[in-house]
């Protein structure tokens, strides 16, 4: 079990018809909170580092993840998050990571199948699966802000093209979605008719980029402790599930863990401003990201298929 290539758990999971989180992390508590929530739930589970995550994180931190996940009692991947570059790619692959991202979307078709290509070839030497992505998320993506106007939904014959061409493992699909805790007035819309028409064309994992729900709950709770998070909006968890029946695969999870890290942290030192020992503040935080980790992994449906696990 433990650490295993990213697309044995894609592949597994669009086989069976359900989800399964990447959850961005970028210290210790993080990772324990989503690892002790796939085990706790008994669900497969990526974890994801970004090029931030890593230049925050410095040498010890994917040394700590991969030791978790090689550790773990379910299967786990250890993902590069929107890598930027080959050399980036080259990298995560040297740290051990299991799965990595090349993001090229933001470049011409033709340089993007290219530069896919590249990090397919040296990333399946040594068995390690590779996401793209075509068409690009609104918001802000972790190299280059994209105003919501900019957001350019991904085309099915592209898709379809693209995939055939640069031999990637698992797509990553702009329908709607983008990162942040913003993602637009009321609930913002999901292109479902994309997902099927682009599924029907390729047999891949599809990823939705910028999941997050961002619970009203802990919103207004952060708002609450003193935070001042205005116009919060996240993607329906209905959204979610219906994606996940329509050939999304892999969910990715970063700003509810910010979020739920955050509000604990701010609930804390406002109730007990004498508490100054980092496990009380600290502790109680992992317990909340793990807890929203868990409702996620229901959510997706992923929760159990630990249990008699095969690669897809
Ligand atoms: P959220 O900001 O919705 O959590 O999305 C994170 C993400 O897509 C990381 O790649």
């Amino acid at each position: 079990m433990a650490l295993v290539p990213g697309r044995d758990i894609l592949a597994a999971a669009r086989r069976d018809q359900y989800g399964v989180g990447a959850f961005n992390t970028n210290d210790m508590e993080i990772t324990q909170a989503i690892v002790e929530a796939a085990e706790a739930k008994r669900s497969p589970v990526l974890i994801a580092l970004s090029e931030g995550g890593l230049k925050y994180g410095g040498a010890e931190l994917p040394k700590l993840v991969i030791d978790m996940a090689r550790e773990a009692s379910v299967p786990v991947a250890v993902h590069l998050d929107h890598g930027s570059s080959y050399a980036s790619c080259l990298r995560a692959i040297r740290l051990g990571f299991t799965s990595v991202m090349i993001d090229k979307s933001h470049e011409e078709e033709d340089v993007n199948v290219r530069e896919t290509a590249r990090v397919v070839e040296a990333a399946h030497a040594v068995g390690v699966t590779v996401e793209a992505e075509i068409g690009r998320l609104g918001g802000v993506e972790e190299h280059v802000v994209v105003a919501e106007e900019d957001a350019i939904l991904t085309k099915p014959d592209e898709a379809q093209r693209f995939m055939e061409a640069s031999g990637a493992d698992y797509l990553a699909v702009a329908i709607g979605t983008s990162h942040g805790a913003n993602k637009g007035t009321g609930r913002p819309y999901i292109d479902h008719a994309r997902i099927r028409d682009i599924a029907s064309r390729l047999p891949h994992p599809l990823v939705m980029h910028g999941a997050s729900g961002v619970p009203e709950d802990l919103v207004r709770r952060l708002n609450a402790a003193g935070g001042e998070l205005a116009d919060a909006s996240g993607i329906h968890e209905d959204d979610v599930r219906q994606a996940v029946t329509e050939g999304i695969a892999k969910i990715n999870t970063d700003t509810d863990l910010r979020l739920a890290f955050t509000t604990r942290v701010r609930e804390v030192l406002r109730d007990d401003p004498t508490q100054f020992d980092p496990r009380k503040i600290l502790g109680p935080a992992r317990d909340e990201m793990r807890a929203v980790v868990e409702a996620r992994m229901d959510v997706f449906g992923s929760t159990g298929r630990a249990d008699g696990w095969t690669a897809g």
